[in-house]
């Protein structure tokens, strides 16, 4: 188990290690991987790492064994094993709302020990799960009677974008009803997605965690009209998944069609839980657990693996090192797999709602960057549309292939020019090449950085492993950056002057003090 201290603020700006990292990436700034990789034969093993089937190789990116002790002086300094036991150990990390942070707890198997303020919270979790499972084997055998056809889940954010992800990657294991997102206040969401469907045989999933939130409530309540109307059987066909179950009754949800949790489960980190309701009803329990297993295993591995050798610590000490010595801003995540479409999305969410801060625990404001811009498409899409710049373009975007070696669809031959597609990019981008003779513009410079992820297949335990990798990656970098990832403020402003236009639009307020040119775009949507 791991070491256990509560956590201290850190500061980059004040740490050694920082600043011999900034030494060092003065004269690695123009290290040439082509090079490093003819002087050292060792290079890929030494910069590459196993776990339960998922092999990341980080040996395309500018850095080497010096780089690497440097870095990990930083986690040592930045007490990231100590952060890392608290995290487990049901700590308020989430300071500015005083919450414990324990979203693991969600993924958690019987036997093993999650606690809050010294209260065991597992055997309540594993409550929920049972019932929820239990629903969904109902819903299953509704399925099969054909009484249930499709599920659509309203939800926004973190109960949108985790589940969507992981339905739409587990495709190939679907079992189930289908399940449909509706996300957006933009009504064509809400029409688009109703208009195919039988209000008699779907069932609706409000998620929401506080369900206060504008979108979601505006969907679920034209959502639950629609099912009414259509003759569909509300006790039976809407369900509710959140902390405020107060507001779940009052919108008319039965307690036996409720699943709860708490509030040391962040949005973004819930799909673990009941938020995760439409992957299971999608793969079915058994698939489900597969799901989380997968998670499980690299709570284990973050916790118990040496940081020279811990997947998690690595990517996130590489994506610092990337951003705040080398420069490079962003972080593009290329998912050589259809079905892992929505991961970019996804991880806009988990990565830039995390770290997104300006503002360090210890109220300073950062002098050092913070999370990355994160961004990318399915390969080979992206190839006709970005990769441009990612080859040629002025600024340096390393980039993250995520790509299985089976393929995820019955026709093979695909799955390896897929691959072939994969490896060339990722080849191509460090390698470069030079112009023919009076054409600079067909110049690659090459030594472009890279990390490629490879999973043997596309299984719900490969994705809880992806997913999980992700959540522990950004908590580190929180770590080292010292930033309080786990609230989202940065939310709430537009939150609050949406719903104070609103009755301006409607014409049931005077156009209220804003500056000239949004009280000339309310006064032109007025007219
Ligand atoms: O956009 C801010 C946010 O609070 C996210 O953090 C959250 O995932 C989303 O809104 C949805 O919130 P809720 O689940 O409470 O509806």
């Amino acid at each position: 188990m791991s070491e256990r201290r509560v956590w201290r603020p850190f500061r980059l700006s004040d740490s050694p290690a920082q600043r011999e990292l900034e030494v060092l990436a003065s004269a690695k700034k123009s290290m040439d991987v082509r090079k490093a990789f003819q002087s050292n034969p060792h290079r890929v093993q030494e910069l590459s790492f196993e776990l339960e089937g998922l092999y990341v190789d980080m040996s395309k990116q500018r850095l080497d064994t010096e780089t690497q002790s440097a870095l990990l002086a930083l986690a040592e300094e930045a007490h990231v094993r100590g952060a890392i036991g608290d995290l487990f150990g049901g700590e308020r990390l989430n300071t500015t709302e005083d919450r414990a942070v324990l979203h693991m707890a969600m993924r958690a198997a019987p036997g093993d020990c999650f606690e809050v303020d010294g209260q065991d919270v597992l055997k309540e979790v594993l409550e929920v799960r049972e019932r929820m499972l239990a629903f969904v084997d109902r819903v299953h055998e509704w399925h099969r009677e054909g009484q249930i056809t499709d599920v659509v889940n309203i939800g926004i954010g973190g109960s949108d974008l985790g589940p969507a992800m992981a339905v739409r990657a587990l495709r190939q294991f679907g079992n189930g009803p289908t399940c449909h997102f509706v996300s957006n206040v933009d009504g064509a969401h809400l029409e688009s997605v109703l208009e195919d469907l039988d209000p008699k045989s779907t069932m609706l999933v409000i998620v929401s965690k506080t369900f206060t939130t504008q979108e979601t409530m505006a969907n679920a309540r034209l959502a639950k009209a629609w099912l009414e109307r259509g003759g569909g059987e509300l006790s039976r066909q809407l369900v509710a998944v959140s902390t405020n179950t107060e507001a779940t009754e009052a919108f008319g949800v039965s307690g036996s069609q409720t699943f709860g949790f708490e509030n040391w489960v962040g949005g973004r980190y819930s799909m673990w839980g009941p938020v995760g309701i439409c992957i299971a009803l999608s793969v079915g329990r058994d698939r489900f657990e597969e799901f989380l297993s997968g998670a499980r295993v690299v709570d284990q591995h973050v916790q118990t693996a040496d940081l020279a050798q811990n997947i998690p610590v690595q990517l996130a000490l590489l994506g610092h090192w990337n951003q705040n010595c080398l420069g490079f801003r962003s972080h593009v995540v290329l998912p050589y797999a259809e079905d892992l479409n929505r991961l970019p999305a996804y991880l806009q969410q988990a990565d830039m709602e995390s770290n997104g801060k300006n503002i360090a625990r210890d109220g300073e404001h950062v002098s050092w960057n913070t999370g990355a811009v994160v961004w990318g498409e399915p390969g080979t899409n992206s190839q006709h549309a970005f990769f441009q710049l990612l080859h040629q373009g002025t600024e340096i975007h390393p980039v993250d292939f995520v790509a299985f070696a089976k393929p995820t669809s019955r026709y093979h031959d695909m799955h390896r020019m897929l691959l072939a597609n994969a490896l060339a990019q990722a080849e191509a981008l460090l390698q470069g090449k030079k112009a023919p003779e009076g054409e600079p513009h067909r110049a690659f410079e090459g030594n472009r950085p890279s990390t490629f992820m490879l999973f043997d297949r596309l299984t719900p335990k490969a994705l809880g492993m992806l997913v999980a990798l992700h959540e522990h990656r950004i908590f580190v970098q929180g770590v080292l950056w010292g930033i309080a990832s786990f609230d989202q403020w940065g939310v709430e402003l537009g939150k609050a002057m949406a719903n104070a236009l609103l009755p301006e639009l409607n014409g049931e307020q005077q156009v209220g003090a804003h500056d000239a040119s949004t009280t000339a775009l309310v006064e032109r949507l007025r007219e």
